[in-house]
């Protein structure tokens, strides 16, 4: 028996450009975004992981002939689907009850139908809640990371699953998707919000608000009960008028022993800025002074006032740049980078406080450190410190080649003491939570979190896990890699209004801990960045957020490449790690080893080990498998067994989506066929999947991209697949290309109309080309030997060029004339006998071209004419020898013409007629002909054109309604 597919949405078509914007936006959002809960490394936005699930459980129209019986009304019908995911995608729309009902209602309407029921009501949220918890399938994702697509999965009303072998992302999985909803509703415990609600009536809270405040609550007393304990090592600073302050951070230098005799041993600074803060008439600096009073010879001085640009300059070189190394303050010996390396494996880097930091009445204040603050920071006596070396991997812990090869080295003795300090008030507080839990009348049960528990007991763990997120937010910027950022130089207007100040930064602003040579140690009781409450105010109000209230959600502990999923069958959408992009078991220790202080009792089984698993984790990395080619052979055998077990456990009615993140470096001479990009394919197409269709995702806006480089890819594609029949034939090389000479045109034709720009093109006819491939068991080679996925990958991008030229062709003559002057000279001038000949060739009189205005006679020379010079009186419907090139770049003219815009160039394209199609194909080939020649700003034109024209073909289409409508309506009349 064969079953019948109904298509899903994401295999016909999905508004892109809606879900880029979406997802380019959203990196901006700070606030309440659930990333902010806790760091974790390439998330994939919530807008593209919200859009892709809802397009791969809706039904596409043309799945249902009877209700959508015409090719036209399926088109209606799929524009209105368009449009409530882009309803949707906005970050606005997240927590938006009415536009997130629509959207489950369409998932429970295509569930139903495929039931062959009716669905619930549209206005009734609760049933359709209801109806999607028990009828629809639930989502799982086996690669779930910081938890955006089960969070996203559980916005949208289903049952949300994921797991990861990492349990920090387990955890920050929890804290997201599985912990919110079980205290949903429920008002907070703490005596003071108790004493509120009492005096005020009932809780009107949502979500996990309650949950929420109480964070707050019991995270200030954590702040309050450490400062009792441990307040006394961060001393005040004196200001210059003899008053006190609070210190916002301590700025330290490292040292190391000159090289120089005449330094006589001494220990020199290593200081990569001496720049303090770099605002305009608030600039601060440290100067070095030689000083044979001051111990080793020298001392550090705060300056403030004006300097030149020259100084500021010099300032900002430091004592050590990125690439030669240092140089000794006494001498002037230099001290090159493997000096420095070998005295801090052997004998080890020193440190001096630089200057001091704190918060004056209106504005910082930057000072001269004092002993009295040295001493103190480092006579700190930490009682534990995290066990464990940092990994051997030079590329992302640069730190171990200096000496610094444990964690605990990475931090201060006070931060140490700082650190575990709030760690072991963790307990402290459960046991105050669960004292006020009961008191609050929650369920006296004392089942814990980690085992399904409910009641005060799990509650206490739920506030102590976010707590201890909170230290984890801390630890980002209280520790010895943090350096100070003195802000951008110059006023507001020449930095383009950038509101930022000098401030902490901290560790992860990439995904590896580099070497920092001076540092900020932050005052972890201020109320600055570095301060621990500072924390609390990124993860409450991602608690505030009512998102949690559909339904259930769980998040394991998981090897995806085990065939363990909790739950079948399940529609698959992941994102799996790439290749060795990004070393999560090694970071993510930089947390673990605090949280495990924190947490172990709460969560035994993930913190039971000293580290986070690392045999396991999929990632392609050298120094743990031996070597590259082991590496790959592992990345590879262990990603095929996550794709076997992904393709058992997923539900044959719904296509699985795997987002592949591509790096630009992947793009090989050919385009495609990258080593990373084919062994991925071929690990899915081994794994029994047939690829449906490549979805580009861009978390950049494509103008921002191309502006910097013009073949800047897709940051990544989603990968649709579905399982391949059991029955399907194998066929030979000459039937494959046969095939996709016949499949791709129209696919390449469905690609361009569903809003693909040109820079993605290359990428997605891997789609419907891979389509091709994957859907036949084998496609043998002459020799009897079954052909790769390279070659394949190599064979679409040959049959894609070819039906590219080929479609030259069908433009009209004097466009191909055009076209083909364009990628032999731009919009250069040369000689009229170039064009004679080319003319010649396509049988088109010279005299033509110039009369339609498509080249300019230059007397003896000739170009093509440039767009500013066009007529600005042009249409297609006075033209009597209308030409798409023409159509084109009239198009273009007008679109960023001041007086024109999208309407005026839509109202071309209604004009246009037949030709609007060919218009719409030659900016694709003009793009590609421009980024071939290395023409970024006419390619960057192209591409933004060729996107726009579906909206121009809206336009057009929309103003031929109101013309008949007012041609229907006149003659009524
Ligand atoms: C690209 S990330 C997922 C990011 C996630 N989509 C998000 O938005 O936060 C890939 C994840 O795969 C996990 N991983 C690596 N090897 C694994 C394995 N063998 N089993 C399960 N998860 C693994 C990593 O810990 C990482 O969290």
């Amino acid at each position: 028996m064969t079953t019948v597919f109904r298509k899903k949405l994401i295999e016909v078509s999905i508004p892109l450009e809606a879900i880029n914007v979406a997802s380019a936006r959203e990196k901006s959002i700070r606030h309440g975004h659930p990333s902010t809960l806790h760091l974790w490394w390439a998330r994939r936005p919530l807008a593209a992981c919200r859009a892709v699930l809802f397009a791969q459980l809706v039904d596409d129209p043309s799945s249902w002939p009877d209700r959508f019986p015409t090719e036209e009304a399926q088109d209606i019908e799929r524009r209105r689907l368009h449009r409530i995911i882009e309803d949707m995608v906005p970050w606005e729309a997240s927590n938006n009850d009415a536009i997130l009902n629509a959207a489950r209602w369409e998932i429970a309407r295509s569930v139903a139908w495929g039931l062959g029921e009716e669905p619930p009501a549209k206005g009734d949220g609760k049933a359709i809640l209801d109806y999607l918890q028990t009828k629809a399938p639930p989502v799982y994702d086996p690669f779930s990371g910081g938890g955006s697509i089960p969070l996203e999965a559980q916005r949208l009303g289903l049952r949300a699953y994921g797991s990861d072998l990492n349990p920090v992302a387990v955890l920050i999985g929890k804290a997201l998707v599985e912990i919110p909803p079980k205290f949903a509703g429920l008002p907070p415990v703490n005596p003071k919000s108790r004493g509120e609600i009492g005096r005020g009536g009932k809780w009107n809270g949502k979500g996990a608000q309650g949950l929420s405040e109480d964070v707050r609550y019991y995270g200030q007393w954590m702040r309050d009960e450490a400062e009792k304990r441990i307040g006394h090592i961060y001393p005040k600073a004196k200001l210059p008028d003899g008053s006190e302050a609070t210190v916002i951070a301590w700025l330290w230098a490292r040292t190391v022993r000159s090289p120089d005799p005449s330094a006589k041993g001494a220990m020199v600074p290593l200081v990569s800025s001496f720049m303090l803060s770099t605002k305009e008439g608030k600039k601060n600096w440290v100067e070095p002074i030689l000083d044979d009073t001051a111990q080793d010879g020298w001392r550090f001085e705060v300056k403030r006032g004006a300097l030149t640009k020259a100084e500021e300059e010099k300032l900002k070189e430091g004592t050590i740049g990125r690439s030669n190394g240092g140089t000794c303050i006494l001498s002037g010996a230099s001290m090159p980078f493997s000096y420095i390396r070998d005295q801090g494996k052997t004998t080890g880097l020193g440190v001096r406080l630089m200057a001091i930091v704190a918060q004056g009445r209106q504005e910082r204040v930057y000072l001269t450190q004092t002993d009295q603050h040295s001493v103190l920071a480092l006579s700190a006596k930490p009682d534990w410190f995290p066990d464990g070396d940092l990994p051997n991997n030079p590329r992302n812990f640069n730190t171990p080649i200096y000496g610094l090869a444990t964690f605990a080295s990475l931090f201060t003795p006070r931060q140490l003491v700082a650190l575990t300090t709030f760690s072991d008030l963790v307990a402290e507080v459960r046991a105050k939570v669960l004292i006020d839990a009961r008191a609050a009348g929650l369920i006296e049960d004392d089942a814990p979190l980690h085992s399904g528990g409910s009641g005060a007991q799990a509650y206490a763990d739920a506030v102590g896990t976010y707590l201890a997120f909170m230290i984890d937010r801390t630890t980002d910027r209280n520790c010895s890699i943090c350096s100070w950022d003195s802000g951008p130089s110059g006023t507001k207007a020449s930095t383009g209004g950038s509101a930022r100040t000098a401030s902490v930064r901290n560790v992860f602003a990439r995904q590896a801990i580099p070497m920092t040579w001076d540092y900020a140690e932050s005052n972890i009781f201020s109320e600055s960045g570095g301060g621990i409450l500072s924390a609390l105010d990124w993860i409450e109000p991602v608690l505030k957020r009512p998102v949690v209230a559909t339904g259930p959600g769980q998040i394991h502990n998981i090897n995806a490449s085990k065939n363990s999923f909790p739950v079948r069958p399940v529609v698959i959408s992941t994102d799996p790690p790439y290749y060795d992009n990004i070393g999560y078991a090694d970071l993510s220790d930089f947390f673990y080893v605090w949280l495990r202080r924190a947490l172990l009792s709460v969560w035994p089984d993930l913190f039971r080990r000293l580290t986070t698993p690392k045999a396991e984790e999929l990632v392609a990395t050298p120094y743990r498998h031996g070597g590259k080619d082991q590496a790959e052979a592992f990345f590879m055998a262990g990603m095929g067994e996550a794709l076997t077990a992904m393709h058992n456990a997923a539900t044959d009615g719904e296509p699985l989506a795997i987002y592949y993140a591509f790096k630009q470096s992947e793009a090989a001479a050919d385009g495609v066929t990258s080593a990373g990009w084919a062994s991925f394919l071929q690990a899915v197409v081994d794994a029994g999947l047939a690829v449906d269709g490549t979805w580009p995702m861009r978390t950049e806006m494509a103008s921002r991209m191309i502006g910097r480089d013009s073949n800047a890819l897709a940051s990544s594609i989603v990968l649709v697949c579905r399982k391949r029949a059991a029955a399907a034939a194998t066929i030979t090389r000459a039937d494959f290309i046969r095939l996709l000479r016949r499949e791709l045109p129209d696919a390449i034709d469905d690609i361009r109309k569903a809003g693909v720009g040109p820079v993605d093109m290359q990428q997605s006819v891997i789609g419907p080309g891979m389509g091709v491939f994957s859907r036949h068991a084998k496609v043998m080679e002459d020799d009897d030997h079954a052909m790769p996925v390279k070659t394949a990958l190599s064979l679409i991008n040959r049959v894609w060029e070819e039906l590219e030229n080929e479609l030259d062709t069908a433009f009209d003559a004097e466009t191909q004339v055009a076209l083909a002057w364009f990628a032999a000279y731009g919009f250069d001038k040369k000689k009229s006998g170039e064009l004679i000949t080319l003319a010649n060739a396509k049988n088109v009189p010279s005299s033509s071209l110039f009369s339609s205005g498509v080249f300019k006679d230059l007397r003896g020379d000739t170009a093509l004419t440039p767009r500013d010079e066009l007529p600005k009186d042009w249409t297609p419907a006075t033209d009597k020898s209308l030409t798409v090139w023409e159509c084109v770049q009239h198009t273009t003219r007008v679109l960023n013409a001041e007086d024109g815009g999208g309407a005026a160039a839509g109202r071309l394209v209604t004009e246009m007629g037949p030709k609007a199609a060919e218009a719409r194909a030659l900016a694709y080939r003009l793009f590609e002909i421009a980024t071939q020649k290395g023409w970024a700003a006419e390619a960057l034109i192209y591409n933004e054109l060729a996107q726009e024209w579906p909206k121009l073909e809206d336009l057009a289409s929309s103003a031929n309604v109101r013309a008949s409508t007012a041609a229907a309506q006149a003659e009524l009349f």
